[in-house]
């Protein structure tokens, strides 16, 4: 009997804890790592919206602008804000422990968000900041529920509120689900050009993630074209050894 106990606690463990997970489903993250010109305007709204808080230590302003095609003059003249130069990591402008305090969290380091959390995720927690009066900068997140980042991007998107379904579990036990959103007050973005911004900004995310993407795909095709060729003069140097032994 006590096994069977013991059993069935085990089977049931897992559906525990995927209730206690339900969240937003995310969405697909629309991102192409060669489009240069989405790079380029996610790095314009990343510095302009979220540098203020976050960081990208081990990203460089002269190795970005490499790699995203423009010059370190464009990168010093339009995209340097702190008084940092070309050659410097991207860092905040603000105090960590200025930023805890406000906050009550520290903004994380975002250099390998794309990594440790997915694209969809960012790209869907970009799209789902709602007007929540409970939370103290009047908006929470379907994505990350309760996240003490504000809905810094509120005057690009506008403000939208949470379409909410209340649901009864077999205990009688109430739950509240996101369901879906209403734009409650337009931005100064339509909704289709406020989802290519996301993306743009979840695009420089996901190459800053791995900065060699690019590079490696680059050196990809020249190891593959080389590795045919060599197969050609291999596959002749065969017939030529054994031509004799025949
Ligand atoms: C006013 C300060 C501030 C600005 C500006 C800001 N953030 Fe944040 N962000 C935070 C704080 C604080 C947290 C930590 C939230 C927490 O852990 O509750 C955070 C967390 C995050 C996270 C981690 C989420 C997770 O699941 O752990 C991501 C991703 C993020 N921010 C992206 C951005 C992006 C992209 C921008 C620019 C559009 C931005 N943030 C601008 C304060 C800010």
């Amino acid at each position: 009997m006590k096994k069977i106990l013991i059993t069935l606690t085990l089977l049931a463990l897992p559906g525990l804890s995927l209730a206690a997970g339900v969240g937003y489903p995310l969405l697909t993250a629309p991102i192409d790592p060669h489009n240069k010109a989405s790079l380029q305007r996610g790095a314009q709204l990343f510095v302009n919206y979220c540098m203020g808080c976050h960081s990208l230590e081990h990203q460089r302003y002269n190795r970005m602008a490499r790699d995203i095609g423009l010059t370190d003059e464009q990168v010093q003249d339009n995209l340097i804000f702190t008084g940092a130069r070309v050659g410097d990591t991207m860092k905040n402008a603000m105090a960590r422990d200025d930023a805890r305090s406000w906050f009550g969290v520290a903004p994380p380091d975002l250099s390998l968000i794309a990594r440790s959390k997915g694209v969809n995720y960012l790209y869907t927690f970009l799209l789902t900041f709602y007007e929540d009066p409970s939370r103290p900068f009047g908006a929470n997140n379907a994505a990350f529920p309760n996240a003490g980042m504000p809905h810094v991007l509120w005057d690009l998107q506008g403000m939208q509120r949470a379409i909410v379904e209340t649901h009864t579990d077999a205990e009688g036990n109430e739950t509240e689900v996101v369901t879906g959103f209403q734009l409650a007050q337009p931005g100064s973005m339509s909704p289709p050009e406020y989802r290519e911004a996301a993306a743009d900004l979840v695009n420089f995310l996901s190459y800053v993630g791995e900065p060699i993407q690019l590079e490696r795909q680059r050196i990809g095709v020249w190891v593959i074209l080389f590795l045919g060729l060599a197969l050609v003069v291999f596959y002749l140097l065969k017939k030529e050894y054994w031509k004799d032994v025949h």
